[in-house]
């Protein structure tokens, strides 16, 4: 063996280390030349065939290229893992300049946006907002409103029963109740709501929004009561829309009245909408019975009031020209984010 032979081997075995672009080639590489079977081991191995002078000098050299092949191929191995970190961070990088992905923000439901219209209005005028409660009793949602277990007006109301006596209220005239029972005249409140009715159609659903109203003070007359509807529509629809009174029946108020708007979908001309008469009924309101006064303990003789009952649904559907109020309860997005 010669010297030239370990250059050889030597030179041969350089090319491969830098030849390898991963650990399993370098690996490769390193069992070729420094395995058990390698060609290094197999130069060392061929010492025992030298003459005993020539084996120091042949000795030192292939030890020496085995140490620096040993080193080579550690350093190539740090060369790799290197290269490979740099891959790896070049595939995870995070381009900060695309624009990021927007999360949809929500928005307040029409008919949330309407209640919230209608006491901003009534507020202004010095009224106070009042919540009532949904589930109520047989006392609060008709007797106290001077509809006794008898009166056929209950079969109007399609009411939802529970078994224990008490109910869904089907309309938010109980809240006027309990406001009267704690809180003596001058009295000025809404209160918005949701009331439940067992009924659906294109301008029934069994759960909708009501906007009761109450004032109660010396000498409130009809004329008060008219002055107030009027001036809200016009504040809520922003536009002088026709009004009708229409003369009506509630146990609870007296004179009472239903009050019309004019369809705005036909402008009073006729359509499905308004079952072709040109109005919509928008609610009921009267001068409240004396019997209701007096059951919440309020002196008939000394105080008078008017209440109103507005359907929060039919104003929405009303303010934004939507034919179908079962729409705003289908939850259908497409639809819904019209209103944002
Ligand atoms: C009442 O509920 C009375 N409590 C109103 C009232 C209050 C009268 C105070 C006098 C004094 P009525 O059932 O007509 O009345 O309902 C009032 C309004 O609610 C209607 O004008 C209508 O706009 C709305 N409304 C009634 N039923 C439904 C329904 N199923 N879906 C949507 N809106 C409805
Ligand atoms: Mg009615």
């Amino acid at each position: 063996m010669s010297a030239m032979n370990v250059d050889e081997v030597l030179g041969e075995a350089e090319a491969a280390v830098q030849g390898a672009s991963d650990d399993a080639g370098l690996e490769q590489v390193r069992v070729r030349y420094l395995g058990r079977k390698g060609e290094v081991t197999a130069l060392l191995k061929g010492l025992g065939r030298l003459a005993p002078e020539e084996r120091p000098q042949a000795g030192a050299a292939i030890n020496a290229a085995k140490r620096r092949l040993t080193a080579l191929i550690a350093e190539r191995k740090d060369e790799i893992a290197a290269a490979e970190l740099t891959a790896a961070l070049a595939e995870d990088a995070v381009d900060v300049t695309l624009p990021g992905r927007r999360s949809g923000s929500g928005g307040l439901h029409p008919v949330t946006q309407t209640l919230a219209r209608v006491e901003d209005i009534f507020t202004g005028a010095g009224y106070d907002v009042v919540a009532g409660l949904e589930v109520e009793d047989d006392y609060h949602n008709f007797e106290a409103l001077n509809i006794p277990p008898y009166h056929p007006a209950r079969s109007m109301h399609d009411t939802f029963y529970f078994g224990d006596g008490t109910l869904l209220r089907t309309h938010t005239s109980p809240a006027q109740v309990h406001v009267m029972e704690r809180q003596a005249p001058p009295i000025r409140v809404i209160c918005p709501g949701r009331v439940y009715r067992r009924e659906s159609d294109l301008s029934h659903t069994p759960m909708f929004h009501q906007i009761e109203g109450l004032v109660i003070d010396r000498d409130i007359s009809f004329a008060h009561l008219k002055g107030t509807v009027t001036e809200f529509t016009r504040q809520f629809f922003e536009r002088d829309l026709e009004l009708r009174f229409r003369p009506s029946y509630f146990p609870f108020t007296e004179p009472s009245a239903e009050v019309d708007v004019q369809c705005v979908h036909c402008m009073g001309a006729g359509c499905r909408v308004c079952s072709h008469t040109g109005w919509l009924e928008i609610m009921g309101c009267g001068l409240v019975h004396p019997n209701a006064l007096k059951m919440s303990g309020i002196d008939p003789e000394a105080w008078s009031g008017f209440a109103f009952g507005m359907g929060g649904d039919r104003l929405t559907m009303l303010l934004h020209e939507v034919n179908d109020c079962r729409l705003f309860f289908e939850n259908d997005l497409r639809f819904l984010e019209q209103f944002r």
